[in-house]
């Protein structure tokens, strides 16, 4: 009997390649797994492609609700964006399919698992790092990566090896999605000098095309956790989905951005996060309603360094436990209702309440009702000032000296 890989299939170009280069280059049986984290794609026809190319055994995991539960609800409580603009879409599902690939391995019985990752992106690193972290003498394979494939010379080693390539056929898009975002790459958007085409964009309506209407939405979060949609309570992943419809339909979550992957190189790249980008505009708003300006000065570097981590591959870094310990300490009184605006590609926050709210009516109006006294600011811009002005009064006389 051969020795076994586990290999995390999806059914694109790179990992379809990759059950027959195991099988040749390795001499190893393949046992192909693809994990349900929302990307939509067709499970059964999946399974079929892989037996078709060569896999003795096919797994399918539906892991949408741990995906929302455990890696997109602790990005939503750190405000995660990366470089500022990336919710982290395609690195948040690549610990948890890495720790399904572990879990098969073992009850398998397999010597290693392996992916399609390409040398050149962070994927591989995020993929490597959970798997050695969760179980170190398992060999990884990544065939792609090993034998520097381009896309050519996996099309052509395809065809001389009759690997079905239906989804393939005019593809000018390399696409990874799930319930958090698409991203999408290669082909036009190589130059980043060029707008991405409409044809590349299927989740969200041009904000030029999108409703003429507005629509308010009420987010409810618990802490710091959405549950409910206009009054409304969802399981965690409806909400996600109905979020992604509702906001798409207004053109609302395209991203462009110049972006430092972790290897060093620059790309461009585009995304469509409709649900991400409404839920982290009003969850960062409400969060600024209930915490306090330290709290909230302090957990901007966290939820950085959080974001950092997770964009670079350390899902399993003991400092990302240590930060989320924080993270979650802030969102025990994360609780309330905010109001969202979407229209045209746009979303604005107009309305947030919550019982845990630190805003004071009587502190802040003003109107003579206020139960704030003018006269103290007096001393307080004194002591406040008083550094600066001591330096700029030496400036000034050592100007005069000189
Ligand atoms: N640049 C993004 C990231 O590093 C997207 C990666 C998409 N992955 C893919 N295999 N197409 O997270």
């Amino acid at each position: 009997m051969r020795d076994k890989i586990v290999l995390a299939y999806s059914g694109g170009l790179d990992t379809s390649v990759s059950i027959r280069l195991i099988q040749e280059k390795y001499d190893f049986d393949v046992i192909t797994m693809t994990v349900d984290v929302g990307q939509g794609s067709n499970l059964k026809e999946i399974e079929e492609k892989a037996k078709i190319i060569g896999a003795i055994k096919h797994y399918s995991i539906d892991a949408k609700e741990e995906f929302v539960k455990k890696y997109i609800f602790q990005a939503i409580k750190a405000n995660a964006l990366y470089e500022g603009k990336y919710p982290l879409s395609a690195a948040l599902s690549r610990p948890l399919i890495a720790s399904k690939l572990v879990e098969v391995a073992k009850k398998e019985n397999a010597i290693g698992v392996a992916h399609g990752c390409t040398g050149k992106g962070n994927d591989q690193v995020r993929f490597d790092i959970t798997i050695k972290s969760l179980e170190p003498n398992l060999r990884i394979i990544a065939p792609i990566r090993e034998w520097n494939l381009s896309r050519d010379e996996e099309l052509k080693y395809a065809k001389e090896k009759k690997i079905p390539l239906v989804f393939e056929k005019n593809k000018v898009y390399s696409i990874d999605q799930n319930l958090w975002g698409r991203s999408i790459e290669s082909g036009p958007l190589e130059d980043p000098s060029t707008e991405p085409p409409e044809a590349a964009f299927e989740w969200t309506e041009s904000p030029e095309n999108a409703l003429n209407e507005p629509e308010y939405l009420t987010i409810n979060f618990r802490e710091g956790i959405p549950y409910a949609i206009n009054g409304e309570t969802l399981d965690a992943v409806t909400l996600i989905e109905k979020l992604n419809n509702i906001a798409g339909k207004h053109g609302i979550g395209r991203i462009d951005h110049m972006e430092d992957r972790l290897i060093g190189i620059k790309s461009r790249e585009v995304y469509e996060c409709p649900a991400a980008t409404v839920i982290l505009e009003a969850h960062n708003d409400l969060e600024k309603t209930i915490l306090t300006k330290h709290e909230l000065s302090f957990k901007k570097l966290v939820d950085n360094q959080w974001t950092f981590l997770v964009y670079s591959g350390l899902w399993m870094e003991p400092l990302k436990e240590a930060l989320e310990a924080f993270i979650d300490k802030t969102q025990e009184r994360l609780f309330g209702k905010v109001k969202v605006k979407l229209y045209k590609g746009s979303v604005r926050v107009v309305g947030r309440s919550s019982p845990m709210s630190l805003y004071d009516l009587k502190l802040a109006t003003y109107k003579s009702s206020t139960t704030f006294d003018q006269t103290w600011s007096l001393g307080f811009i004194e002591l406040w000032g008083l550094p600066t002005r001591a330096a700029n009064i030496l400036k000034r006389n050592k100007k005069k000296r000189d």
